[in-house]
């Protein structure tokens, strides 16, 4: 009945049947309980069903379940704008609301397009973006993403990027240490910019980690130096913080550890914490004011039908107030040492079969070695590995031979012992195939 995402239809197994979840726990349909090592594709950062979002909603139930947001407005919708422009300290001036991570995206790339075309600057139109990015499935946000089994069958459908290799620094592009690092790998994009800068409309990018597309980490100071490049010739810098942002990286948002303001912020995931789908795209003073007009063809046409949908702002809200009274920043400094320590021993364990290891925040990466087997994300080990770790209660998706660890913040030691022994017994089936 279902078709499943990111499944391939023969030969795959069956789906886990999950009824019930708390904190980092979920329960399949016969009470075995399993440890949710992946936030539920990297939502659920305060664990799963916390009775304080749960009631958030509930209550908003009660009064209001939702109005369209052209030519209405409501209380959640309008505290909630407040409350995340405050948050990312008044660097923004408006809130564009829409359902998802993808949604978020290309709302972001519409305005930055049509912040120029306002301007008269018919020909800004193209977006620079990196290889192993990854924005999202619509056709907007798969355009800007790096090439991959996600998006290569649809290539006729998405428009042409300008693309650069991602910079990720335990596999320098350009081959430099971290000694003789001087941010070398954006060198390539500064020289495309001072010679096309008038065609480009931005640069998209995932902050610090690029998540789907591998888990790979650059230094905050690339982030820095493409903020002054992309300022130095007048091109929008558009930040995807849909994994990065509230928390995940350690700070509240990526950037901020790079000291910088970007032009747009696309956010999702952790917004809502996982209670209910919800996106916002952040958008700075500068870029507003070409909209604010009473031409109709300067107007921003873009809105879902449920967009600003009043439970969703309300549980954002609530997950908002969570984060900052339950100060998960401390969780995920206490769960980055938890993450090294746990990959620092795995890694001394299985010298062999481990390439790399990186942490970052709660985001924990074992790389693994291949052999004469392809990695990326359709290595088959994915799938054994996944088995292993259900059969021992724990949830992990590895991307190909790429293993991540992305849980609740405020996960248990306990658990995330369990978790790492379930690797561990995942890395001992492993055969690299020479
Ligand atoms: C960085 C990034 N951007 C965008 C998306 C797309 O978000 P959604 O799945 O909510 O559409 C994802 C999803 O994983 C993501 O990781």
């Amino acid at each position: 009945m279902i078709w499943h995402p990111y499944t391939i239809q023969l030969d795959s197994d069956p789906p886990l049947k999950i009824v019930s979840a708390k904190g980092e726990f979920l329960y399949d349909e016969n009470g075995k309980e399993y440890i949710d090592a992946i936030s539920s594709w990297w939502v659920s950062i305060h664990g799963h069903n916390h009775p304080k979002l749960v009631d958030a909603v509930k209550k908003q139930l009660d009064s209001l379940d939702h109005v369209l947001l052209a030519g209405f407005t409501h209380p959640p919708a309008l505290e909630l704008a407040h409350e995340l422009l405050e948050f990312t300290d008044w660097h923004f001036r408006k809130v564009v609301f829409s359902d998802n991570g993808s949604t978020a995206l290309e709302i972001m790339l519409k305005i930055a397009l049509q912040y120029f075309r306002n301007q008269g600057r018919e020909k800004k139109k193209v977006f620079i973006n990196f290889s192993y990015s990854y924005h999202g499935d619509t056709i907007g946000a798969m355009s800007v993403g790096g090439d991959s089994v996600f998006n290569r069958v649809f290539q006729s459908l998405l428009f042409q990027t300008k693309n650069f290799p991602s910079p990720a620094c335990h596999d320098c592009p350009v081959f430099k240490s971290p000694h003789s690092c001087a941010e070398d790998c954006l060198d390539e994009l500064e020289a495309y910019l001072s010679a096309h800068s008038e065609e480009v409309v931005g640069v998209v990018m995932e902050p610090l980690i690029a998540g789907a597309g591998g888990m790979l980490f650059h230094k905050p100071s690339v982030l820095t130096r493409l903020r002054e490049i992309t300022e130095r010739y007048d091109v929008l810098l558009l930040l995807d913080e849909v994994f990065t942002g509230f928390g995940r990286t350690g700070a509240n948002f990526a950037y901020q550890k790079a000291g910088i303001r970007p032009d747009m912020v696309a956010l999702a995931k952790g917004l809502t914490a996982g209670i209910l789908p919800l996106a916002v795209t952040l958008v700075r003073e500068e870029i507003y004011k070409e909209f604010l007009s009473s031409e109709p063809m300067k107007a921003f046409y873009h809105g879902h039908t449920m967009t600003g949908y009043p439970p969703g702002c309300a549980s954002a809200l609530a997950s908002l107030k969570i984060y900052k009274e339950e100060n998960r920043l401390a969780d995920v400094r206490r769960l980055e040492s938890y993450l090294e320590e746990g990959w620092s021993k795995l890694r001394a364990e299985f010298p062999d079969k481990i390439k790399n290891t990186r942490v970052l925040g709660s985001v924990g990466v074992g790389e693994l070695f291949t052999g004469k087997v392809q990695p990326g994300y359709v290595n088959p080990f994915a799938r054994e590995f996944r088995r292993i770790c259900q059969e021992k209660g724990v949830i992990l998706r590895p991307l190909g031979n790429v293993i991540y660890v992305t849980p609740p913040y405020n996960i248990s030691k306990s658990s995330l012992d369990k978790v790492f022994q379930a690797i561990r017994e995942g890395l001992s089936a492993y055969k690299i195939q020479d």
